[in-house]
């Protein structure tokens, strides 16, 4: 939506002062110069709620669950809002959300539990677009014989190459796991699509959301997908992992657990005492969010309305400034650049580009940026298979810019100007 429809709608562009003013460790100074925080897609910067939530909890709420007193009783209390406030996040119910280390993690238990129904011949559907963490837990299953098919990309512009999805997913496919966007193309897969297409098999559909989820809404009862995991410390809340589940497939499929724990929903999917302080910080997490979008849209009702509103705000800025950070890179001598840069389809990616300059290794550049106060990442990103596709895995792989929207168009300048004179 344009700044002039919105403001039609009685609805606010973003207060980037405001939202600059939440997260204090943006204030850092690197060499005499302010720091440009360009890394996100690697994990973004907490806002000081999300700090005071989990000190409070340390503070004030430090114990395990389910006890008879009061400290036990506020930790029980803050996780459960907690797990609302990640319904909200994701429009499902709060008992079809859980907790865990991160995606990788949890994905690898869930991987375990849905195996364990499965035989020899068996197969599952995994992208070349993927993070390894949506993949090596289902490669895992080979073991017993799944067999693994991997869709391929159109290397021209990063995305799946939706034909070749189509003739991978067969009769014998039981699930289709794919992520929600490219950590390293910033491609948006069409995963509503996609979930069609794995139910008209038969197949489970899990989504892996990682990427996404700092960019834009994630409605989970739209997609219609089975599964869907995302980590907070991606969309401004710390190092943890939480996974949506269909309540029926949660209660069905039988997680490797401990006998005491309770076989009831979520407990039975989080194994161990969870990172409670880092729960109490999802739960701000998520509030920011709402927050953002009340300031945006003073008419929304409800938390989820509000966290609408923050995404309609936040894409907006987004989108303007990877316009010019892309019309800027596509002008440096010199440079590749991977993925959609068609302004017309910026529909179909979010603001993180992936680049390799002619001049230096991709580390060299970000060595470049680092000295210039301007974080920026090198590397695979774990997106293995997709630096392997792309022929730059032996290179070093790309050098990659993430923009979120804490980020400024001032940075996405001073990024420019450091690399044409890398480039020189
Ligand atoms: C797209 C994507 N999926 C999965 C992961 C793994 O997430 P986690 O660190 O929570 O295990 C990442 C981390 O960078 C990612 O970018």
């Amino acid at each position: 939506m344009s700044t002039a429809a919105m403001t039609e709608a009685g609805k606010k562009p973003l207060d980037l002062a405001w939202v600059r003013e939440q997260f204090p460790s943006l204030k850092l100074e690197v060499n005499g110069h302010p720091a440009a925080f360009l890394d996100a897609p690697a994990g973004t910067q907490v806002s000081k709620r999300v700090m005071d939530a989990m000190r409070d909890y340390l503070l004030n709420a430090n114990a395990n669950t389910c006890g008879a007193f009061l400290t036990s009783q506020r930790t029980d209390a803050i996780i459960a809002e907690a797990r609302e406030a990640m319904g909200d996040f994701l429009n499902c119910n709060a008992e079809e959300i859980s907790f865990g280390q991160n995606m990788t993690t949890i994905t690898f238990a869930l991987a375990r539990a849905i195996g364990r129904e499965m035989k020899a011949g068996d197969e599952i559907v995994v992208t070349t677009l993927d993070h390894d963490a949506n993949v090596a837990p289902w490669r895992a299953l080979e073991e017993k014989g799944v067999v693994i098919r991997q869709v391929d990309i159109h290397e021209e512009d990063c995305t799946l190459d939706i034909e070749d999805l189509k003739r991978k997913i067969t009769e014998k496919t039981r699930l289709v796991a794919v992520g929600y966007a490219s950590n390293l193309a910033g491609t948006i897969n069409p995963v509503g699509e996609i979930t069609k297409l794995a139910q008209a098999a038969g197949a489970l559909m899990f989504i892996d959301a990682v990427h996404y989820a700092p960019h834009g809404a994630i409605d989970v009862k739209a997609l219609d997908c089975d599964f869907l995991a995302c980590s907070p410390y991606k969309f401004f809340g710390p190092h943890m992992g939480t996974l949506y589940g269909k309540k029926e497939h949660l209660l069905r499929f039988r997680p490797y657990k401990v006998r005491p724990a309770p076989d009831t929903l979520p407990d039975r999917w989080e194994t161990g005492t969870q990172v409670q302080e880092g729960i109490a910080g999802i739960g701000t997490a998520v509030e920011y969010f709402a927050e953002l979008g009340r300031r945006c849209d003073p008419t929304a009702k409800t938390r989820r309305e509000a966290i609408l509103a923050a995404y309609r705000a936040t894409h907006e800025h987004e989108m303007e400034m990877l316009e010019e950070l892309i019309a800027g890179l596509l002008e440096v001598p010199g440079l590749t650049f991977y993925g959609i840069r068609d302004v017309k389809r910026f529909g179909e990616r979010c603001s993180t580009v992936s680049v390799r300059l002619a001049k230096g290794t991709p580390t060299d550049a970000a060595r470049f940026l680092g000295e210039r106060g301007i974080f920026s990442w090198d590397g695979n990103f774990y997106a293995l298979n997709l630096t392997e596709r792309l022929g730059v895995q032996d290179k070093g792989g790309v050098l990659r810019i993430g923009l979120v929207h804490y980020n400024t168009r001032d940075e996405v300048r001073r990024l420019l100007a450091a690399l044409r004179e890398f480039a020189r």
